[in-house]
């Protein structure tokens, strides 16, 4: 559906209330040519990520060193710690590019962002505990092989090990930071004597590209487009600089090699990005200043965020909305997820009887009909930015990597979810590289279940190539 309301669209609008709407446009629209810069940054970013000194882009090998087959096979646990829940999935890998799951969801209760270090691991095993009770009652006959997709920058110097850099997406645990999270999911899971074994630590984005080529030979890259914005696509060991010496002699030089890019951190020393004030505020009042500015502008645990901070400045500071009503609500940070923006945008209505309803619901605020065409506005806006902003770590993977056409392939709430993203996401690729083909060569394509049937098949991956003695 195609947004209603147009920029010098907006009736009813007093003279400086529409002065400052046309300057937030001005400052949340990217067009094609900073699109075309910021990319050209981003390739040079990507290289230093991967070079000995490195960069602000982490490039984290995966040590995914195969490409799957679509023929992996066997029953295999996977976990995935995300920023709302904890899934526990059962993959069964057919062996034929096909795969069944059964999961169940476990909500992280709201404190655990910032819980102790005791409280998530017990969460996580007694999880997997009610899991396996449900599933398997009558116990299992060897112990179970599980990935770990852990959804945070890790390092690895293999497979199954991951030394947390820094906490993302607003988690803030102590005790994590510098220490490998495999042993400590283990010790968890020993401690309520579950038989199951950790043989993969994964990133989502990893696990997403690795399920989507299982399924789709021609997919080239795993992207999460959700609460936080990262890629992974494969490069090859040789390539990689910073391998050097780091990988065992029976790894040849040619092999491919699973790079977890951790973009969001790309531009961390603001040099590329059209930062605007919210995003400077937003940044200042996180956990983790600083850090991940790409992330931080376009992923969806700020969206919401950064349409609140520009209701508040025009309600409380320059008093030219919600007048004469409670903002106390408005005031609390991140009282506002990614579905406040998205329904926003998804109201059809003429009048916007539904954001009114939403104003009402979440934030208590009754508005005008003028008032609700404005933040309609500012909703396209933020997604609009976010799509376009987002699609150039795609457009920087393919450059780099010298592809032409490939199956970029995506998961994440705010793709799966806020209403034109893929569309706008598409047309900023055609903005970087005016094709004049009918069909765009490099296409964002649904992704296959990266941090489940993912996990599974690296885990499968790395129990052959244990079973044939390979590091
Ligand atoms: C954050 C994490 C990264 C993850 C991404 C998407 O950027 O640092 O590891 O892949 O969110 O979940």
């Amino acid at each position: 559906r195609k947004p209603q309301h147009r920029k010098g669209t907006f009736t009813d609008v007093p003279e400086n209330l529409l002065q400052q709407v046309h300057d937030i446009e001005q400052q949340l629209t990217v067009s094609g040519d900073t699109l075309k810069k910021i990319t050209e940054h981003f390739i040079t970013e990507l290289e230093k990520g991967l070079s000995k000194e490195g960069g602000n882009i982490p490039m984290l090998p995966g040590w995914v060193l195969d490409f799957p087959t679509g023929k992996e096979k066997g029953d295999y646990l996977a976990i995935d710690l995300g920023g709302t829940n904890l899934r526990v999935v059962l993959v069964k890998l057919g062996g034929n590019r096909d795969f069944d799951t059964t999961q169940s969801k476990f909500a992280l209760p709201s404190y655990m962002r910032t819980a102790t270090l005791d409280q998530l691991w017990d969460f996580i095993a007694k999880s997997l505990k009610s899991f396996l009770d449900e599933f398997f009652p009558d116990g299992v006959s060897s112990p179970l092989p599980l990935g770990f997709t852990f959804s945070y920058p890790a390092f690895q110097n293999s497979i199954n090990e991951g030394v947390l850099k820094a906490w993302t997406k607003g988690f803030d645990i102590d005790g994590v930071e510098g220490h490998d999270v495999v042993p400590m999911l283990q010790a968890a899971i020993e401690k309520y004597d579950l038989p199951i074994k950790v043989v993969a630590l994964i990133n989502d984005t990893t696990g997403t590209l690795v399920a989507s080529m299982y399924t789709d030979s021609d997919a080239k890259m795993g992207l999460i487009f959700g609460t936080g914005c990262n890629g992974a696509y494969y490069d090859v060991v040789k390539d990689v600089p910073k391998l050097e010496g780091l990988v065992p002699d029976d790894i040849s030089p040619d092999s491919p090699m699973a790079i977890n890019c951790e973009y969001g951190a790309f531009d961390n020393e603001h040099v590329a990005l059209p930062r605007t004030k919210y995003d400077i505020t937003i940044d200042e009042e996180s956990p983790r200043p600083g850090q991940q500015a790409f992330e931080k502008m376009i992923s969806g645990y700020y969206l919401g965020e950064i349409l609140r901070l520009i209701l508040l400045e025009l309600a409380e500071e320059k008093k030219l909305i919600f007048k004469d009503q409670d903002l106390s609500k408005l005031k609390e940070l991140f009282i506002l997820d990614t579905s406040f923006p998205a329904k926003i945008e998804e109201d059809p209505f003429e009048n916007l009887s539904d954001v009114q309803e939403l104003f009402q619901t979440v934030l208590g605020i009754q508005t005008t009909v003028p008032e609700r065409k404005i933040v309609r506005r500012f909703a396209e806006l933020i997604g609009e930015r976010s799509a376009r902003l987002s699609i150039c770590g795609i457009a920087a993977i393919c450059k780099k990597r010298g592809y032409t056409s490939a199956n970029c392939a995506a998961d994440g709430s705010v793709v799966n979810k806020y209403p034109g993203f893929k569309e706008r996401a598409a047309k900023g690729l055609r903005d970087i590289f005016e094709w004049e083909t009918e069909e765009d060569p490099i296409k964002i394509v649904a992704a296959e279940d990266g941090s489940g049937a993912g996990a599974a098949i690296i885990a499968a991956l790395t129990e052959k190539r244990l079973a044939a003695g390979l590091s």
